[in-house]
């Protein structure tokens, strides 16, 4: 797949901007606070419907405007064409249209213009809170399971109305203490589908992962990532049981803290290098190595789950490639597809190093205060 134009307006710092791509390689250089990352941004926006910051819509539209639009046209790998058109009016919703067809849920964009994206921002899979960790895995589970996606959506739903009811036991409004269990019941249902989609892709996952972080840093040491969670499976597969269990020993702290303790919103994703664990003992350099790998192994996973090649967006990311074998990382970049690249310096995106020669055809965007201007090469 790739992005072949793309249009906005009052979006960000753009006033009205409109480019037309390479599939292959565009690189995108301009100072800072110029609009490179507002510029991917809309790139994820017209595949994703979200945003990878976490952004308000609010927050997107064009200071002193009052909506934004941003228009792209998209060609699939089976050469079928589609256009994605997102619209939001200052205190409306959001509305998202795939080929003039208003989507009834913005869930049903997932899945069918994968996307990849490396930021700085994203080191907070590995080094940041465990919220950033199930952020990454809900939105790319999301991507390849639409029974994910809704079984999220369903988990969520129930966990707010449980935590609704043992706050209201913790403020001792009267309410009998069975309130609580069809509440529990059902979550433990869909929590455990949850953690099922999970574990499983992990499995799968993990090993494509191994796989890239040893090619790219040329080392023998071994990554590996697994899921902590707050529910001790007794088999391979989480069953009601095991659930129940572990609600067990923290019902009285539940209704004491009137909050839901385990559960797949509780959950975490760890990251071992040579059995010792990435966020407490990792380098800095190991860290964006396995950044890298991570994005390069999502890329692979997306295309081979969804059979359709995903858009790769580089934000600021050079310093983290110089880490790593860099001739292989861009021979490998070569065959993943339609790449955005963003430098604040237009040097390091010159080829002198003939980093770019397997690419076929680059085109190279400068982007000064909100105004893109295609670069003849
Ligand atoms: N809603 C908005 N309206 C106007 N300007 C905005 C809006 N949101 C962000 N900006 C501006 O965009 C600039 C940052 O753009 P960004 O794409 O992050 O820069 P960079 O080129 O460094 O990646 C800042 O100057 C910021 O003030
Ligand atoms: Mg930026």
């Amino acid at each position: 797949m790739h992005l072949e134009k793309i249009l906005m307006v009052s979006f960000r710092n753009f006033s009205a901007a409109e480019a037309t791509f390479s599939s292959d390689l565009n690189l995108i250089y301009g100072l800072n606070a110029q609009g490179k990352t507002n510029f991917l941004e809309a790139i994820y926006l017209i595949c994703l419907g979200r945003s990878f910051r976490v952004a308000k819509n609010q927050e997107m539209v064009k200071k002193d405007e009052s909506f934004f639009t941003i228009d792209g046209n998209l060609t699939l790998d089976n050469k079928i064409k589609k256009r994605t058109v997102l619209r939001y009016i200052r205190d409306g919703k959001k509305e998202i249209s795939i080929d003039r067809k208003k989507l009834t849920k913005h869930s049903k964009i997932f899945g069918q213009f994968p996307i990849v994206v490396m930021a700085p921002d994203e080191f907070k899979i590995t080094s940041g809170g465990p919220s950033e960790r199930r952020r990454f895995i809900d939105i790319f589970l999301s991507q390849v399971s639409l029974s994910y996606l809704t079984n999220l959506q369903e988990y969520n739903r129930i966990l707010k109305q449980r935590n609704r009811v043992l706050q209201q036991i913790r403020d001792g409004q009267a309410l009998s203490e069975t309130s609580i269990e069809p509440w529990t019941q059902r979550l433990v249902e869909v929590g455990c589908e949850i953690i099922n989609a999970r574990n499983m892709f992990i499995l799968e996952f993990s090993e494509t992962l191994q796989a890239i972080y040893k090619k790219y840093t040329e080392s023998r040491d071994i990554l590996k990532i697994f899921i902590e969670s707050t529910v001790t499976l007794r088999h391979e597969n989480c069953d009601t049981e095991d659930f129940y269990g572990a609600f067990q020993s923290v019902i009285n702290k539940e209704k004491v803290l009137g909050t839901t303790l385990v559960g797949p919103h509780r959950d975490d994703l760890v990251f071992k290098i040579n059995g010792m664990d990435l966020r407490k003992y990792g380098s800095r350099g190991e860290h964006k190595s396995v950044l890298v790998a991570l994005k390069i192994a999502e890329f692979r996973y997306l295309k081979l789950k969804q059979d359709e090649t995903p858009i790769m967006l580089l934000d600021d990311c050079y310093s983290e490639l110089d880490n790593l074998r860099e001739e292989k990382v861009f021979k490998s970049l070569k065959d993943l597809g339609q790449i955005f690249m963003t430098s604040p310096r237009e040097s390091i995106l010159d080829n002198q190093r003939g980093q770019f020669d397997n690419f076929s055809n680059i085109s190279r965007f400068y982007i000064e205060n909100g105004n893109i201007e295609h670069k003849k090469n």
